[in-house]
């Protein structure tokens, strides 16, 4: 019984890191982001739709993205439940049109300090096909 009170007076803090959608506590990413959109990253690149740009985009997404943001890239894949902020919901199109191909494309690249979008060092071109599998399957107008 005094175990059990014990873990409930804990649990508050055990889930102390969660956040609301879209919400970040982390300030090195919003720097982070900031000086990405002064280096001049924040534009528009056209992405792809050649079949092979497409069947590629999907054969990275399915193995280096999947784990996170979800088979279906709805931010649910078997790591997100560990991972305060929860991956990007590719599918939530509003948030999606928010950030620019161009600076889409250098979160790949160079990922978001403090959270568990790592760089996934991807060539230019996988990341650029890699977004527009998603642009094309997932984060559809
Ligand atoms: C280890 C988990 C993990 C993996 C693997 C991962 N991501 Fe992420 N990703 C995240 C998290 C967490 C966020 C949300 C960060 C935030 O809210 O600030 C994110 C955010 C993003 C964003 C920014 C979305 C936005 O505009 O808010 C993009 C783009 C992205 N990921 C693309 C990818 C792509 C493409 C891959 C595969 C090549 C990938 N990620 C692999 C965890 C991951």
């Amino acid at each position: 019984m005094h175990a059990l009170l014990f873990l409930l007076a804990l649990s508050p803090s055990v889930h102390a890191g969660d956040t609301a959608p879209g919400f970040s506590p982390d300030p090195r990413e919003a720097k982070a982001l900031a000086k990405a959109r002064t280096d001049g990253v924040d534009v528009q690149v056209a992405l792809p739709r050649r079949a092979e740009a497409l069947q590629a985009g999907a054969a990275t997404y399915a193995s280096r993205c999947t784990v996170c943001h979800g088979a279906e890239s709805e931010g649910d894949g078997t790591a997100a439940v560990a991972l305060h902020p929860a991956p990007a919901d590719f599918t939530d199109v509003a948030r999606w049109d928010a950030t620019s191909s161009g600076l889409k494309r250098w979160i790949i690249a160079n990922g978001i300090a403090g959270t568990g979008m790592a760089p996934m060092g991807l060539s230019g071109e996988q990341a650029t096909d890699v977004l527009a599998y998603i642009e094309v399957n997932f984060a559809q107008h």
